[in-house]
């Protein structure tokens, strides 16, 4: 962090499935969006740093190229296709965010961020200086360039983690399809404290997500020290008023 610190800085995911219809290729759920763009310039105070997936955009253009998190790809033209598609959606969430007046300004991992087979690395400066002159960074999963395997994706959710931890956030939400994590009857688990007590019951995604799902999303968030919130677009408004929402992972 700069000597200029920002402070009690929210990092709020909007999931893929949310923000677009994954099941149609590039397509933005511009209703859902439209909402989620009020929700946020309503209940939105201090510091926030946006992330959001790829949905139809970005896991249509990996899969197209056979690229995953640890898939990677040499050829620049796919790396260019995959980084354009995830462009197109980042300029519709930020275009949506400055029309309900949230100063919303995009960033693009690719050109900031770097990682190896063990390692991920982000540069927080451009981020932080947004911070400090109450902007609201945007950044989205994208294609990173991967140490020895040319390129390969990062999940928004891995960059939610780092920017919790790069950032010191004092809290993350993941706004997502579902709830929460649901028991086995269908009912919302309020707090996941050990990956073993959910195991059985975090089943995979089922459109084309090649980051991981929801498995993956906990074992992330339970890495963190942040306390991290999982839950669906009706209870944005009470995770940016309170912190507490859904499926809290702490
Ligand atoms: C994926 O990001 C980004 C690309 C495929 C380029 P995420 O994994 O965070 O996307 P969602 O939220 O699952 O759609």
């Amino acid at each position: 962090m700069s000597d200029q610190q920002t402070e009690d800085v929210t990092v709020l995911k909007l999931g893929g499935s949310v923000i677009t219809d994954k099941d149609q290729p590039y397509t933005v759920a511009e209703e859902q969006l439209g909402r989620l763009a009020e929700t946020i310039a309503d209940h939105c105070e201090g510091n926030v740093v946006i992330v959001h997936g790829g949905g139809s955009f970005g896991h249509a253009a990996a899969a197209s190229h056979g690229v995953s998190t640890t898939d990677g790809t040499t050829d620049a033209g796919a790396i260019v296709e995959i980084h354009r598609a995830m462009g197109e959606l980042n300029q519709a969430v930020v275009d949506r965010l400055q029309e309900a007046e949230v100063p919303a300004l995009p960033v693009r991992p690719l050109s900031v961020a770097r990682r190896t087979d063990s390692s991920f690395s982000l540069a927080s400066l451009a981020i932080e200086a947004m911070l400090l002159e109450e902007f609201v960074p945007v950044l989205h999963g994208d294609v990173l360039i991967h140490e020895g395997s040319g390129s390969t994706i990062i999940s928004g959710d891995e960059l939610v983690v780092e920017l919790a931890r790069l950032l010191d956030a004092t809290r993350v939400g993941l706004c997502s399809t579902v709830p929460g994590v649901l028991d086995d009857e269908g009912a919302v688990i309020e707090e996941v404290t050990t990956y073993e007590a959910v195991s059985d019951v975090l089943g995979e995604s089922e459109s084309t997500d090649v980051t991981g799902g929801m498995a993956a999303k906990v074992k992330e968030l339970l890495a963190l020290s942040t306390p991290a919130a999982i839950f669906d677009p009706d209870e944005l408004a009470k995770f940016l008023d309170s912190g507490e929402a859904g499926t809290m992972i702490r």
